[in-house]
């Protein structure tokens, strides 16, 4: 429920980089005729800037601070019928797992480490994997924030096998159901 009493219908996914969150909200998008918010292009919108250079001239922790904001605005803003598409980071501090929680269902998207790794590998435009080792940076952030992606999910959905129909298939079931319940 939002302030006003009525049911907020909005579908969050959240998930470590390269577990297809940006595509999987466009699908939803596409079959649900939704909103699309993606927190990451919203704070590239308000910085003016990519988000390899607000880490490379701010620092993580102003995108940090840049990305709370983002999601507190969220809140203030009271979307419905939209998805919202966050960073892999985005559930690092706890008022922001809050906020997500409750904007409305929460879906993580969950790969294995060599999954991930395989689908950011080429990818030049992720701050955080522009290491020497990116396996093991993707280790040890996910076990650092596995606990976090649990805590504020409501469904987790493992990717690998799956195509984009299938995954948004599932996710507007159990959420169809989540809100059902919501109501009664
Ligand atoms: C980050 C994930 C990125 C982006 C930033 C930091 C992270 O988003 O927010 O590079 O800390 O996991 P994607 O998960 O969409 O790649």
């Amino acid at each position: 429920m939002n302030q006003t009493g009525t049911q907020v219908q909005n579908i969050i996914l959240i998930g470590f980089m390269g577990c297809g969150k940006s595509t999987i909200g466009r699908e939803l998008k596409r079959v649900l005729g939704f909103a699309l918010v993606d927190t990451d292009a919203e704070i590239e919108a308000r910085a003016d800037c990519k988000i390899t250079e607000i880490f490379a001239s701010l620092g993580e922790v102003e995108f940090r601070d840049l990305e709370a904001a983002v999601i507190a605005d969220l809140l203030e803003k009271n979307p419905s019928s939209t998805v919202i598409s966050t960073g892999g980071g985005a559930i690092l501090r706890e008022e922001n797992r809050e906020i997500l929680r409750k904007l409305g269902y929460v879906v993580w998207l969950r790969a294995s480490p060599e999954t991930i790794y395989q689908r950011t590998k080429k990818n030049r435009e992720r701050p955080i994997l522009q290491t020497d080792n990116p396996r093991a940076v993707i280790a040890e952030l996910l076990e650092k924030r596995t606990p976090l992606y649990r805590e504020c999910a409501h469904l987790v959905i493992d990717v690998a096998g799956l195509n984009r129909a299938e995954i948004a298939a599932g996710i507007l079931e159990s959420a169809h159901y989540y809100f059902s319940q919501q109501q009664s």
